[in-house]
């Protein structure tokens, strides 16, 4: 059956920019159905609040932090991904049942330029600073696509408990160890939210003797360049924003509930870079 009415859920969710991306495709397809919402929905009260989705219409609902996790234990039906890291972003409702996906780590593949792929990720030393959720997807993405790679993050025992959760035989990079990791690395991304906030500095490592050839990636999109894309650019480094990221993970989304492929247009990401 077709899917009508779709919306985010978060809390809080007001900042969120799913709205704008999925009403553009709607609208650009001329798509017959309601314009996709945001929804702030209360953690304590996760289950009472997705019954009420259910019984307002709502068939496919994106998740955004801190409900991913919930999200994924409430679900009837799980795809691989979210099975791997526990986590759903991506939820199709049906009268008798929720469907669990996961779409943030095909987003990250899909974001990135298969030069990148090629070049800087696969059989190469990869780096992830942080160890939360989105880590999570980041770096079973990069696991993925063959790359060796390792973690760094602020409490060393999260980034154990995700490499061990994702099965990855690799150890937490120490703050010892992290300098000379990092410049041996080709691709490096900052997962964590430190540079979010204004006047906020993200100091994690140091770009001093980072390798000409080591792409740098932030999962910040805003602001459009954090501090930690301004160090490595000062330096010459090819750099990159999560807001592509943010597009490619809500059309996989999008394809799944509408079965329709999206194509990603300068038109939407200028949209998006204007907000
Ligand atoms: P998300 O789901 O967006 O990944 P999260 O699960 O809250 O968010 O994870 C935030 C990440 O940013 C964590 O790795 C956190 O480190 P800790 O595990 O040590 O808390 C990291 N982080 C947040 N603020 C930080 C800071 N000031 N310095 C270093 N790391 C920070």
């Amino acid at each position: 059956m077709a899917i009508d009415k779709t919306a985010v859920i978060g809390f809080p969710v007001d900042h969120s920019l799913s709205p704008i991306i999925h009403n553009h495709w709607i609208k650009e397809l001329a798509l017959d159905i309601k314009p996709y919402e945001k929804l702030n929905v209360d953690p304590n009260m996760f289950e009472e609040q997705m019954n009420n989705l259910k019984a307002e219409g709502f068939g496919g609902i994106n998740v955004t932090v801190p409900l991913k996790e919930l999200a994924f234990n409430i679900s009837d039906e799980t795809s691989n991904v979210s099975k791997k890291l526990r986590s759903a972003n991506t939820l199709t409702l049906s009268s008798d049942k929720i469907n669990a996906d996961n779409t943030d780590a095909v987003g990250f593949i899909n974001s990135l330029d298969k030069k990148i792929i090629e070049e800087n990720i696969t059989n190469k030393k990869t780096l992830v600073l942080g160890a939360g959720g989105s880590a999570r997807s980041v770096v079973h993405a990069l696991n993925e696509l063959g790359s060796q790679v390792r973690l760094f993050n602020r409490t060393p025992e999260k980034a154990s408990i995700l490499l061990n959760d994702l099965s990855i035989n690799s150890s937490p990079v120490s703050t010892e160890e992290l300098d000379d990791y990092a410049n041996s690395s080709s691709f490096i991304v900052n997962t964590t939210s430190l540079g979010q906030k204004e006047g906020e500095c993200n100091n994690i490592l140091s770009f001093e003797n980072i390798g000409v050839e080591t792409f740098i990636y932030d999962l910040i999109y805003n602001p459009k360049r954090s501090s930690f894309l301004e160090q490595a650019e000062a330096k010459g480094l090819k750099v990159q924003n999560g807001l592509r990221m943010l597009i490619e993970q809500a059309a996989c989304s999008f394809q799944i509930w509408h079965e329709i492929k999206v194509s990603v247009s300068d038109e939407l990401m200028s949209l998006l870079e204007g907000v």
